[in-house]
């Protein structure tokens, strides 16, 4: 009998669910968008039941293709929910990762020089992106919410945290060391939850989850939810759960995710290095008793640049037709996007920064702009790349890409010639969820080891450096000259 796993990939725009068989090949596929609320300019919410809902819906329709042997969580991070234990209703709306409205409260803190002991601890930046700031602002603006915090009432958790409580009908309160190394309030050193943090961020320690590796049997689903329980077997954030489904378990590899933002992880090994060029140090994976952390650079906009060209401004009509358009457009248009629409990340760092647009003529057309879009995106890339090479780390020999604008043959082309780095991507596209399956498969016994999986990866495209020297300089000086004016 096949032995199937289910992995759960809860993403900012979307839930999906895929099942995979026991050679880690898709199955079935099930995709709910949900709503994004926004309710002041900066501030992004998701309601929590929306993604519960959504989640339950697209997991008993994959599982109609096959019975799971287990199950693997992976999630946007940073995301918070707060909840009360007894009734297990959110007591507001999810403040998502894109979520700006602690930024005041960051830029204080770091005045107040808490940026460098918060960095040592956590390998993070103080920028409101993190949870620890958003859980504050909860416990500080949902009335009653401290004083029931304070009574132990309350538990608080990153989007994997809420769905096991769920699925597990409120059995289990626990998290993965990816997605607690993302919360501003764990160590990731001594790995546990740090008491001089919860006390900068005024947080009591008895809202927090327990903390486990990937592999790790996390619970089983209440069996009145699908009929019998399954085993919850792994669990990651969704940037360290692409690096497993890219196999990147060697020191130096590099994947990069083009989903909602971009995010890039280069695994560092056991060593957990400190940027001094303003990237983040985050745990990698923790898989069978083998740990390694990832240097990060995070984008906070990438495909939602694209999502932006076709729902609010119409230049296109699906995020497929970009390829053709940018293919088509002139390579001397001149103009430049700083796509900043939530600020800056890495290695800038500006939540304040809003998108802006240089270099327009009476010339300009909307496929320039599409293509200058597609175009900034590859250039932040390009400001990761610098800045982890800066951090003394060798450039890879290729980097992974995955997330849904890996598929335009396009932009693959033109990341590889602006990054003097060739690109591969997987055979695999599902990266992110695969990651997930793998580590419930390698918690079950299911797939022996992360080598197993390795030997089975295949890359079925690679993009060579074409583009001269004289032409790469010429974009990035543009690109440069942009953001110095961005940024004053
Ligand atoms: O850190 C945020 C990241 O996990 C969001 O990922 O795939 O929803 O863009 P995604």
């Amino acid at each position: 009998m096949s032995k199937y796993l289910l992995a759960v990939d809860q993403g900012t725009t979307s839930s999906r669910a895929i099942l995979f068989d026991s050679d880690a090949k898709p199955v079935a596929t099930a995709q709910e968008e949900f709503p994004q609320h926004y309710p002041q300019p900066g501030w992004v919410e998701h309601d929590a039941e929306d993604i519960w809902a959504s989640t339950l819906r697209v997991m008993k329709q994959a599982m109609q293709a096959g019975d799971p042997s287990a199950i693997g969580i992976t999630n946007q991070r940073e995301t918070i929910v707060i909840w009360d234990r007894a009734s297990g209703k959110p007591i507001h709306n999810a403040i998502v990762w894109q979520d700006r409205r602690t930024a005041e409260f960051c830029a204080r803190l770091k005045a107040d020089g808490h940026e460098r002991a918060i960095q040592q601890k956590t390998g993070l930046l103080l920028d409101p992106y993190f949870s620890a700031s958003k859980v504050k602002w909860l416990l500080d603006n949902v009335s009653g919410a401290r004083e029931q915090a304070g009574k132990g009432k309350l538990a608080v958790g990153t989007i994997d945290t809420f769905l096991l409580w769920r699925l597990t009908g409120g059995r289990v309160h626990a998290t993965d060391w990816t997605n607690a190394g993302r919360t501003m309030l764990y160590d990731i050193h001594r790995r546990c939850w740090d008491a001089e943090l919860l006390k900068i961020f005024d947080i009591p320690e008895s809202l927090l989850p327990e903390v486990y590796p990937n592999t790790y049997l996390f619970g089983e689903t209440d069996p009145a939810m699908f009929g019998r329980a399954i085993p919850i077997a792994g669990m990651a954030g969704d940037q360290q759960a692409a690096l497993i489904g890219q196999a990147c378990f060697e020191p130096g590899m590099v994947k990069s995710t083009y989903g909602t933002g971009c995010f890039m992880l280069m695994n560092t090994g056991p060593d957990a290095p400190i940027s001094t060029n303003r990237l983040l140090t985050t745990p990698a994976y923790d898989i069978s008793g083998e740990h390694a952390y990832a240097l990060e650079g995070s984008i906070f906009v990438a495909g939602a640049a694209v999502k932006w060209l076709r729902d609010k401004i119409g230049l296109v009509e699906t995020a497929g037709e970009t390829e053709a358009v940018a293919r088509a457009a002139r390579e001397d248009h001149g103009v430049v996007v700083i796509p900043a629409f939530v600020g800056l990340g890495a290695p800038h760092w500006r939540p304040d920064l809003r998108a802006s647009i240089h270099g327009l003529t009476l010339d300009t057309t909307a496929a320039d702009l599409v293509r200058a879009t597609l175009e900034s995106i590859a250039f932040q890339t390009r400001d990761l790349t610098d800045a982890m090479a800066a951090d003394g780390t060798t450039r890879p020999a290729a980097i992974r890409i995955d997330g849904g604008m890996a598929k335009n043959n396009w932009f693959a082309q033109f990341l590889a010639d602006i990054l003097e780095t060739p690109v591969e991507r997987p055979a695999s596209h599902e990266t992110t969820a695969l990651g997930a399956a793998v580590l419930a498969g390698i918690t079950t016994g299911i797939i022996a080891d992360k080598g197993e999986f390795s030997q089975k990866w295949r890359s079925d495209a690679r993009f060579d450096v074409e583009m001269t020297r004289t032409r790469r300089d010429g974009f990035l000086s543009d690109w440069s000259k942009a953001i110095e004016r961005a940024l004053r």
